[in-house]
């Protein structure tokens, strides 16, 4: 069984669906309202779970009312919630989500994420020795972000550095990462490039493997030599909140049996995530992947 630990984000999402989004100044009446757990590190370690990873979260909630649901719903979904820490005196992660057309538009409120320090991953240093992989993201101060690599780095664990929403980063610190999983816009962001160079040429200047996501493209990936290919599965999408999230899940969990491979469950992993609303509704058991890779031969 993959052991992965998961450093980052839990957000409660207020998604709101619409029939198209407003424009500034306009006020429109949306179809539905729904608030489901989400953050792009619960969102991953709640997708890992499904597939059958066994996962310890690191993170922070606030001491309000959406506190305890966002704990409790990790562990009903069976990950490890012992270094989720409560921050008193401090709301918790939010994101406002507006769906119209399959597509998202977000706000996120980090909150309690913002107070996830240094300090709550040192404390989890054991789980992360004893881990096949760490995922984390960038909806947490940076300098947990870095602590992280650091301390997986110095373990010998790899990490699975997933650069959403993107930052400029220290070119070190992409040393230290055994893959990164842009899309083409944070790469950019992420190399300090310009957004219309090329993503394949952009591929080639990461100094690490890198995991490039293209939507209903599928993704490119590239370890050494030219970059390869792995087209998309095509679904309907209802939602394509989370998608990344599950991609990322499942990249690290089915990393053992190799990266072509791994990229191309993950593809499939997340076009089941975009049939249903809310980033974790459609995130897949490992059977519905392997019913979509029997079906579609991409
Ligand atoms: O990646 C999707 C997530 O981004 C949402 O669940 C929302 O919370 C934002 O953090
Ligand atoms: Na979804």
């Amino acid at each position: 069984m993959t052991c992965l630990v998961v450093v980052g984000s839990i957000n409660m999402d207020l998604v709101t669906v619409a029939k198209r989004f407003p424009a500034p100044g306009e006020t429109l009446l949306g179809e539905r309202f729904l608030s489901v757990h989400g953050g792009k590190g619960g969102n991953q370690a709640v997708a890992a779970a499904r597939l059958g990873a066994q996962v310890h979260m690191v993170g922070a909630v606030g001491d309000d009312a959406f506190a305890e649901s966002l704990c409790d719903e990790l562990a009903k979904e069976g990950v490890g919630v012992g270094h989720v820490s409560r921050i008193a005196d401090c709301s918790s992660g939010t994101a406002s989500i507006t769906v119209a057309g399959g597509e998202n538009e977000i706000v996120v409120v980090p909150g309690a994420n913002a107070r996830l320090e240094p300090s709550h991953v040192a404390k989890a240093q054991h789980l992360i020795a004893s881990a096949d992989a760490v995922l984390v993201q960038m909806e947490i101060p940076l300098e947990t972000v870095e602590a992280t690599l650091r301390i997986a780095h110095a373990q010998r664990v790899p990490v699975i550095l997933n650069p959403a929403p993107a930052q400029l980063l220290p070119m070190e610190w992409l040393h230290l990462a055994r893959y990164i999983t842009p899309n083409q816009h944070e790469l950019a962001i992420l190399l300090g490039a310009d957004p219309s160079e090329d993503f394949r040429s952009l591929m080639h200047r990461t100094p690490c493997p890198v995991v490039l996501t293209r939507g209903a493209e599928g993704a490119w990936f590239r370890e050494e030599g030219e970059p390869q290919h792995q087209a998309g599965f095509e679904m309907e999408a209802v939602d394509s909140t989370g998608a990344g999230d599950t991609f990322n899940a499942a990249f690290a969990v089915f990393l053992h049996e190799g990266l072509p491979i791994a990229v191309r469950k993950a593809c499939a992993a997340a076009a089941l995530s975009v049939t249903r609303l809310g980033a974790r509704g459609g995130m897949p058991h490992p059977a519905e992947v392997e019913a979509l890779l029997a079906r579609q031969h991409v």
